[in-house]
């Protein structure tokens, strides 16, 4: 197969695990006969750097013309300290989705054995925990009207959505939980909030349609809490924007590391893959940071073109790679490996199918640790 793939690293760690994700892109397509064609763009305090501008129309058209989009990572400390500043990192991500018309982020929490103990939550509770989240990604208060009063002193963000940004979003959600466990679990404020209503009602309608599906509403607050004592409950998630935002990063806790979660991001035309996690300044340039997340994201992208062999391939390397401990210090602080390492790892696992020894003596050294 040939596609064209447009890859925007972003800020922070995002080149250096956007370079593991395309190792991998090289090893499946030498591996399987693909080719992928990878181009680069500007996103973030990168581009505002480069260009003024945290996403420029030239950028934005690239990516309409490709067939996926892969990020790495937005946000640059300069900025996340300084209210006043009118140019943003993250304007150039919203801006994306937007154009992209990405209006489904598909964030699937899943636990790895092997990383149990790097959850804070007892083992007991990990046990059967496999969900997904669904998040709405360019409606609600994120893209609201924003206003700020003459003197400073006010400031508004505006939360609306329209029944149909709900049901493209919720008639994903609801096709996903008919084939998996069947359960859906509506996330929303409707004691609160006006268009939380209009989600409940909108969902309630639709269930209808779908006599399968064990629909549950829950309120966020009670949702973040029984997503800590009760996590194995969830099947598929389906929510608003900024609620997406906060419980996905909660399910991250779950899995054990921010830096295993994967994500993808559909709309009309264009999918994007992208790690759930941040630009993580303070790892920047020093070949620690975690590229699973990003990898995992490429598995969905191959899932996204129907070449499910080659995500199953990527996800049993990673499988691999975290039974080995070839990982990083988020999940082995005694005896990490870097992120070139990992990543090299991973690709090689590809390229041979499986079929490979290490010798890990060598497990911080890609050339030297395998035999
Ligand atoms: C995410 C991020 C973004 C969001 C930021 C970088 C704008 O936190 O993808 O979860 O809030 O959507
Ligand atoms: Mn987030």
């Amino acid at each position: 197969m040939n596609k064209k793939i447009f890859v925007l690293s972003g800020d922070g760690i995002g080149p250096e695990v956007i370079a593991q994700a395309e190792k991998v892109i090289k090893a499946i397509d030498e591996t399987y006969n693909h080719k992928f064609e990878l181009a680069n763009g500007l996103i973030g305090a990168a581009s505002i750097d480069a260009t003024g501008e945290p996403l420029t129309d030239e950028v934005i058209a690239k990516c309409k013309s490709s067939d996926a989009v892969l990020l790495g990572a937005i946000g640059d400390p300069k900025y996340d300290n300084d209210p006043t500043k009118k140019v943003r990192p993250e304007q150039g991500l919203l801006k994306l989705r937007k154009a992209l018309a990405l209006y489904s982020n598909i964030r699937p929490i899943n636990t790895y054995d092997i990383l149990k103990d790097v959850s804070p939550l007892k083992n007991e509770k990990l046990k059967g925990v496999d969900l997904v989240i669904y998040r709405e990604l360019t409606g609600g208060i994120y893209f609201g009207e924003k206003q700020l009063s003459a003197d400073g002193n006010t400031a508004s963000d505006l939360c609306s959505y329209s029944k149909e940004e709900i049901t493209r979003i919720a008639k994903l959600a609801f096709e996903a939980a008919k084939l998996r466990r069947k359960k859906l679990t509506l996330v929303d404020k409707a004691n609160v909030l006006e268009t939380s209503r209009l989600w409940r009602k909108v969902v309630q309608d639709m269930a209808k349609k779908y006599p399968e599906v064990t629909v549950e509403y829950m309120y966020v607050d009670n949702a973040a809490m029984q997503m800590v004592i009760n996590p194995a409950s969830f099947d598929v998630v389906l929510t608003e924007n900024m609620f997406g935002d906060i419980i996905s990063d909660l399910a991250s806790v779950l899995t054990g590391s921010l830096g295993m979660l994967p994500s993808s991001s559909i709309g009309k035309k264009v999918g994007m893959f992208e790690p759930c996690h941040g630009s993580y300044p303070q790892a920047a340039g020093k070949d620690i940071a975690n590229p699973m997340a990003t990898i995992l994201s490429v598995a969905m992208m191959y899932d996204y073109f129907e070449l499910h062999k080659e995500a199953k391939a990527i996800r049993d390397a990673v499988n691999w790679a975290l039974t080995e401990r070839v990982v990083t210090e988020d999940i082995n602080k005694g005896n990490p490996s870097p992120c070139s390492t990992v990543g090299d790892l991973i690709a090689y696992h590809i390229e041979e199918k499986g079929d490979v020894q290490l010798n890990k003596k060598y497990m911080k050294d890609s050339k030297n640790c395998i035999i």
